[in-house]
């Protein structure tokens, strides 16, 4: 497969270098935890090859939470995106055809476009609120067709899609014998989503998700799919073998030991990004320049300049950048215009956040033409 690097990872702050930008509202995840805030000690741990799934006991507590009774559904990989790899590049080849949903976090759509299947975009648009059309899905089917991909919560707009509309779809897959794949990233984000995991309503769906964006552990590379389907779990499991054989020991032991205190940490985690969201929304009802469809999930929004003003975009954000040291997650990053931004409410504290959204509505005065 013929690689290329995607701008949102060349371009993402940890490759900017973090020290360069004081107010980084480009970020889509909750604030990052410190290793000694988990109070786990790993002295005792054996660095051996662990199971290729992933940890036992672990995997039945995912399990557990899906509703689902066989921790032989879950697999353990190295973060969502490790998932979505797997996935991919398992399910389609160039003969196939792909149906996902577009803007979308980039890895769900390069990594299709990478392997040279055929791919049906659905194209959200921030006038019909950025609602999924489900009978454009449904339409789009072709005897070739063998993955639908869709996110909820949604990066990069924080669009939630209702459980009916996923049932629906569901449904679709089941009786054109396609899978489903739920990117559920976000799910704990903020915003409790009000539904179950997608992967316990049917053998047709796949759930994707991690510990980086809800809690905040994205240096830990812990994520999972799962699925009732055990024969594609088999090949999943064989290309995670291919790749790396088994994940980090270390990484998985953490994640076992956190997993129980989640719920301590998630409440903290979730009222700073409530309150945190608070300001995003006061700030967005003043800043009379961008227009925003509020986001439902996740900790990110997806605001655009209205269209009665006219912003140099290209000096906009090299201001913000240069002049400001406020990074935010331009339009391209998702194959969008860069009249769209995406800005995140939930990685930094309310007063570097409120500094940070004057700093936006600064570059914007400087490079707006009069
Ligand atoms: C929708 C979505 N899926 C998956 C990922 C990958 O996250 P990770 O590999 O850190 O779990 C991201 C990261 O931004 C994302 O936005």
């Amino acid at each position: 497969m013929l690689y290329k690097r995607m701008p949102i990872e060349k371009e993402s702050p940890e490759e900017v270098g973090y020290d360069a930008i004081d107010y980084n509202l480009s970020e889509s995840s909750v604030t990052d935890i410190r290793f000694e805030e988990l109070n786990v000690s790993l002295e005792a741990l054996k660095l051996e090859y662990i199971g290729h799934r992933g940890h036992t006991a672990f995997r039945k507590m995912i399990a557990a939470e899906a509703g689902l009774d066989d921790e032989n559904n879950v697999l353990l990989t190295a973060g969502a995106a490790g998932a979505l790899f797997i996935i991919n590049t398992s399910l389609l080849t160039e003969k196939d055809h792909l149906i996902v949903v577009r803007p979308n976090y980039a890895t769900n759509i390069e990594v299709p476009v990478t392997i040279g299947c055929s791919i049906t975009f659905i194209d959200l648009a921030f006038e019909k609120s950025w609602k999924v059309n489900i009978a454009a899905i449904e339409a789009a089917i072709t005897t070739a067709t063998k993955l639908i991909s869709i996110t909820s919560p949604h990066n990069p707009t924080g669009m939630l899609m209702k459980e009916e509309e996923i049932e629906q779809l569901i449904a679709v897959a089941e009786s054109n014998n396609l899978i489903l794949l739920v990117d559920e990233t976000y799910r704990d984000a903020c915003f409790k989503t009000p539904y179950p995991i997608m992967a316990q309503k049917s053998r047709n769906v796949i759930s994707v998700s991690s510990l980086s964006k809800a809690f905040g552990l994205p240096g830990l590379r812990m994520g999972w799919l799962i699925t009732q389907h055990t024969e594609l779990m088999e090949q999943f499991l064989a290309a995670k073998e291919m790749i790396h054989i088994s994940n980090s020991a270390i990484d998985e032991e953490v994640a076992y030991r956190f997993w129980p205190q989640k719920e301590r940490f998630a409440k903290a985690i979730n009222n700073k990004c409530m309150q945190n969201f608070e300001v995003l929304q006061q700030w967005l009802q003043k800043e009379k320049r961008l227009e925003c469809v509020m986001p439902q999930g996740g900790v990110v929004c997806f605001p655009r300049f209205v269209s009665n003003i006219k912003v140099d975009t290209e000096k906009f954000y090299r201001i913000l950048m240069q002049q400001f040291k406020t990074m935010v997650g331009p339009g391209h990053w998702f194959a969008m215009p860069d009249t769209y931004m995406r800005i995140g409410f939930g990685w930094i504290d309310q007063p570097t956040l409120k500094t940070g959204l004057e700093n936006i509505s600064k570059a914007i005065d400087a490079s707006e033409a009069l």
